[in-house]
């Protein structure tokens, strides 16, 4: 569904806003990835989010609000730098962790004083939150350690009998998860990158981001994000010859690229070109998806430009591949 709604998108929307008052979970598409919904103030529908992903308690959510003055009602202070980003990039993919407001749940925050807030920038999660009345904690709607959602079939996939009904607002947008930033430091830093980049934050704020200490954030483990199929991230020159290889040991070799790679052997699957940083991460956890369908062994990818949110995309190729090379040792 996408504006103008029609009468049939209501309904919907408002069985949505049903379900999220009586507890259940609501995959909610968001412009970054999909999220599984809960009544951010409802402490047991909470913890049916962690018991659907089966996700460790102490890994934080993010609330999600309908718009970025709701920023008052569940921070308990707001940095200067805060607010410019709030208005710099909400409704966007930017999520900012600033002091707990005291009524902020324990189940939502892992037991920590902070919170994680975000806007989203999509018509159908906007119009939910505002029917709503209240925050939703979104955690991505896929199973812990797994690939996230960027379709509403995905969260179907993923999520099974979980979730009371899943919107469907497309594919999304973004296609990688939000940046997260830690306010609550100075100066801020990011904890994860995502759809705004790290040099555009800067440039907000007005002065260098801190550096990510070895405390990182709870919930981002470097195994994170890894589909079934191995993934090993090589550059355009190596590609052609380490699919030979493998191709030659009788593996099942796919290829995820930002362009054209030439020279490439023989029976190797190429997943359609990724195209430039923003194309890339539009198509990346479905790229993924289409691999573990093919039943590949490997899908080998070359990464895009770092620039813009080509950062985020090698932070979830590089934790994808962790992911698949631990699982296999
Ligand atoms: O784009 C997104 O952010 C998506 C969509 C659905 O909004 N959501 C998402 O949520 O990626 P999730 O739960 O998969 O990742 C949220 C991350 C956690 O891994 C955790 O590290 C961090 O947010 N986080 C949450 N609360 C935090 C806090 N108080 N302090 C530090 N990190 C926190
Ligand atoms: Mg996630």
């Amino acid at each position: 569904m996408e504006p103008p709604f029609t009468p049939a998108d209501l309904a919907e929307i408002v069985r949505a806003v049903a379900a999220l008052r009586a507890g259940a979970l609501v995959g909610l598409p968001t412009e970054t990835v999909y999220g599984l919904a809960a009544d951010a103030s409802n402490a047991e529908a909470v913890r049916r989010v962690f018991a659907a992903k089966g996700r460790p308690a102490d890994h934080p959510l993010i609330v999600h609000l309908a718009d970025p003055a709701s920023l008052d009602a569940w921070a308990a202070e707001v940095p200067h730098a805060a607010r410019a980003l709030a208005e710099a990039y909400w409704p966007g993919p930017l999520t900012l962790v600033v002091r707990r407001a005291s009524h902020v749940l324990d189940e939502v925050t892992g037991g920590l004083d902070t919170v994680a807030l975000r806007v989203p920038a999509h018509p159908v999660a906007l119009a939910v939150l505002r029917a709503f009345g209240g925050g939703l904690a979104a955690p991505s709607a896929n199973r812990f350690g797994r690939v996230s959602p960027t379709t509403a079939q995905a969260v179907h996939d993923e999520m099974g009998e979980a979730v009371a009904l899943v919107l469907d607002g497309g594919p999304c947008d973004v296609g990688v998860e939000s940046t997260i930033v830690d306010m609550t430091v100075d100066p801020p830093v990011v904890l994860r990158p995502g759809g705004v980049s790290a040099e555009e934050i800067a440039r907000t704020v007005g002065a260098a981001l801190g550096e990510q200490s070895d405390t990182r954030a709870p919930g981002t483990l470097a195994a994170h994000y890894a589909p079934a199929v191995e993934v090993v991230v090589v550059t355009a020159q190596d590609a052609a010859s380490s699919a030979t290889a493998r191709i030659a040991l009788g593996q099942r070799v796919g290829l995820l690229a930002p362009g054209v790679i030439p020279g490439l052997p023989a029976g190797i699957e190429i997943l359609d070109a990724a195209g430039d940083a923003q194309g890339y991460a539009r198509v990346l956890y479905e790229r993924f998806r289409e691999a573990e369908r093919q039943g590949l062994d490997v899908l080998l990818c070359v990464p895009p430009e770092a620039a813009g949110v080509g950062a985020a995309v090698i932070d979830r190729l590089r934790r994808a591949a962790f992911g698949s090379a631990t699982e296999r040792e």
